[in-house]
């Protein structure tokens, strides 16, 4: 099992800012990923989207905690940048995260280029659009 987070403005995907984030909605970036996940041999996957950051800290809680499942994907959205319950939930838990950000973080305002979750990942990407996602499960996987 993987759990895979989405956060706030996360749910607006294919209508936010298409121009950064791209055409596609959430759903058709989740669908897309349980086959890539399926095609890994993985078959279960948790999805949460949530515009509350006290929703995302208990999300890591209860997936971290739960023997089924072997790794986390977040995109924190813009909680990457300021959320330390954010940040000290992923340290808080046993299992591995990795963090994913569609959009080239460095690329854009400086404000953005700053994560203060992802010192607490295991590792993170960003740039790559919807591939980010597959890339990180892959690597929980291996
Ligand atoms: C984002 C990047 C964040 O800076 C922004 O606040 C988002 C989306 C991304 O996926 O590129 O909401 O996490």
């Amino acid at each position: 099992m993987i759990g895979i987070i989405n956060g706030p403005n996360l749910n607006l995907l294919g209508k936010r800012e298409p121009e950064i984030y791209g055409s596609e909605s959430l759903e058709d970036i989740n669908n897309w990923l349980l086959d890539r996940v399926a095609a890994l041999g993985e078959s279960g996957v948790i999805f949460v989207q949530s515009n509350s950051e006290g929703e995302i800290v208990t999300a890591i809680q209860e997936m971290g905690y739960n023997p089924a499942v072997r790794g986390i994907v977040i995109n924190p959205g813009a909680y990457a940048h300021y959320s330390i319950a954010i940040r000290d939930a992923i340290a808080s838990v046993p299992v591995p995260v990795v963090e994913v950000h569609l959009s080239n973080i460095h690329a854009r305002e400086e404000f953005r280029h700053r994560s203060v979750t992802a010192g607490a990942c295991r590792g993170m990407i960003c740039g790559l659009g919807k591939l980010g996602y597959a890339l990180a499960v892959e690597s929980l996987l291996s």
